[in-house]
This record gives structure tokens, C-alpha cells and sequence, in this order.
């Protein structure tokens, strides 16, 4: 007799549905700080996200007081450079009031498929590190802005441009205003093949 399959009509399996449709990119945070450890476990979390040849080719870089400090001095001055030094200000702002700073990295490998493989697994890592945050109830906001692409911000965060590239900045804390979000239904992107 065949094992018949395991229901997914699940309250269970709806639920996670909805955690992973429920995530939201958080720009508005509240200043609640978020526990050290509870970031230490969704990087180990992270860490899970498939990888083919099990490369494990990420690195994580939390970001403490001092460091942030140095970071929105260096957005002050990419901003002023870019535009002026009122929009500097806004962004520097906007930037200090973003409670905790990640920054995942890379490892730069010449292969051209293994590198994409790496780039491919640093991404599902983030993900899994934000959803397992945002069931915690913290919200983030992965981001590839100008700052990511300097090489001060390297040389702050520690990481040797010519082994790493930054996959983002992942900024977190408990959600202020959580936005809406639609997406096309899945109908309107899948293709069933006979
Ligand atoms: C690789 C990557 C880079 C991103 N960079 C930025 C960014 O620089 N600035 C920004 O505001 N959002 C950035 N985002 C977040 C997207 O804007 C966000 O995911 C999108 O608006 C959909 O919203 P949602 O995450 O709430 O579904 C980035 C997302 C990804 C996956």
C-alpha cells in the first residue's frame, strides 16, 4: 500500500504561507533595539540556504554604534558629492534612525557559473535571514544603494574588495509603518509545459 502524501491543506503550512507573502521591506522603524541574539540565530539560519557545491561563499558584518557613526558620515559625503547638502542631511537622517545594520558579502570567485551559484546562494541566505526575522516580528530592508558600491565602505566594513563583493546591506528593527505590496498573480507568470 502506498504512503499517501502529507496534506498541504495544513493550518500549518498556511501560515508560513503567510509569513513569506506577509514580509514587507521596512523603511520606518521603531528605535526598540533588536536582541544580539536573535540576529546571531537568523545568521545561522541564513547559513542554510542552498549552495551548490556547499561553497558557503557568504560573510556576515554586523555593524555596532561606532561603525554606523562612520557609515553616515561617508552617506553625508556620497550624497553632498551627488546632490547637495540638504539631501545629505535627509538621507543621513533617515539612515541613523535605521536601528541595526547588516552587511552580508560575497566570496568573488573568476568562474563565471560559480560565481553566479555563490551570488545565487548569498541571496536565498538573506532571505532566509530576513523571513526568519520578520516571523520575530523585525522587519528589514535589503539594500544595494551607492554606499554598498564604495570602496570607503568597504575599507570601513572590513572587506577586501578583491575577494569579496557586497551582496547588501540589510538594515532591521521592529516595523514603524509596514507598507502594502501587490504582485501579479502566479497565473500571469507561470508557464505549464505538457
Ligand atoms: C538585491 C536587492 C536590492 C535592493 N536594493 C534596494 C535599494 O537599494 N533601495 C531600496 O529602497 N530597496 C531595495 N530593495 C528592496 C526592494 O525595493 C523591495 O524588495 C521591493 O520594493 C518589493 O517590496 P517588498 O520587499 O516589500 O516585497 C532591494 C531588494 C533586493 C532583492
Amino acid at each position: 500500500m502506498k504512503k499517501p502524501a502529507p496534506s498541504f491543506e495544513s493550518n500549518d503550512l498556511r501560515e508560513f504561507g503567510e509569513v513569506l507573502r506577509g514580509r514587507r521591506t521596512i523603511n520606518l522603524f521603531l528605535q526598540t533595539p533588536v536582541p544580539e541574539k536573535l540576529i546571531r540565530d537568523a545568521i545561522e539560519v541564513a547559513t542554510w540556504a542552498p549552495n551548490h557545491h556547499v561553497t558557503e561563499p557568504w560573510a556576515f558584518y554586523v555593524l555596532g554604534k561606532q561603525t554606523k557613526t562612520i557609515c553616515l558620515d561617508l552617506i553625508r559625503d556620497i550624497v553632498t558629492a551627488k546632490k547637495d547638502a540638504q539631501a545629505a542631511d535627509f538621507k543621513a537622517k533617515s539612515w541613523s534612525e535605521k536601528p541595526g545594520w547588516l552587511v552580508v558579502s560575497c566570496r568573488r570567485s573568476k568562474e563565471p557559473t560559480l560565481q553566479q551559484e555563490d551570488l545565487a546562494a548569498c541571496s536565498a541566505a538573506v532571505q532566509n535571514l530576513m523571513l526568519y526575522l520578520w516571523k520575530a516580528g523585525v522587519g528589514s530592508k535589503w539594500t544595494t544603494g551607492d554606499i554598498t558600491r564604495d570602496s570607503r565602505f568597504l575599507d570601513i566594513v572590513g572587506i577586501d574588495a578583491d575577494h569579496e563583493l557586497v551582496v547588501g546591506l540589510i538594515c532591521y528593527g521592529y516595523p514603524k509603518v509596514t507598507p502594502d505590496q501587490v504582485r501579479k498573480p502566479a497565473t500571469d507568470v507561470l508557464t505549464e509545459l505538457p
